[in-house]
């Protein structure tokens, strides 16, 4: 029955409707597609159009950190996305020098990326992967490390510590950090 005239609907309007709703069908599914890829497209190309720098990032005051030690902190990845969990997070190694003075390690190994682990006693880095050993100032002491240990560069303001993270180091791209050590 035509709703509207109560007459039935002949065959011209029948043909109208049908083809309608497969144009609106056709149409919902293609604004649904979009709105699903747009943030799968952002998540893969937002890095490439707009490349985020390191940041800043605040270690704590001066107290924190004894002289003459070496101690590790971890904190939140300035570049940590939305649904990164622990994985949000970065470690690394602060060793304090004297004074103003400090040096501070990427946990990453430059070998393979293991993270390395501090010795006080031994005053040495060891990796548990290949056996690669850093010496205290993090350079290359022993094993398939190429380089020394990936340091990052920081800065003393107002009494407290300030790193710059954000992109884990490779040899190939160390962000903001460098290599240290004699043969870097
Ligand atoms: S990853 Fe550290 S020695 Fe291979």
């Amino acid at each position: 029955m035509n709703s509207q005239s109560g007459e039935p609907p002949t065959m011209e309007t029948a043909t109208t409707r049908r083809g309608f709703m497969e144009w609106f069908s056709w149409a919902l599914l293609g604004l649904g597609s979009v709105a699903m890829a747009i943030p799968i497209l952002g998540f893969f190309l937002g890095p490439i159009l707009k490349p985020r720098a390191d940041e800043w990032v605040d270690f704590g005051p001066l107290t924190d950190f004894p002289q003459n030690s070496t101690r590790l902190v971890d904190v939140l990845n300035p570049l940590r996305g939305a649904n990164d969990g622990m994985t949000g997070k970065v470690a690394a190694y602060v060793r304090r020098i004297e004074g103003e003075t400090f040096q501070i390690f990427s946990t990453h190994c430059t070998h393979l990326g293991c993270p390395v682990s501090w010795f006080k006693e031994s005053g040495l880095y060891m990796c548990p992967c290949h056996g690669g050993v850093y010496y205290e100032d993090g350079g290359h002491a022993s094993g398939p490390p190429p380089r020394g240990l990936y340091e990052f560069e920081h800065r003393v303001e107002e009494d407290r510590l300030m790193v710059k993270l954000g992109h884990l180091p490779t040899l190939q791209n160390p962000g903001s950090a460098h290599v240290s050590g004699k043969n870097s």
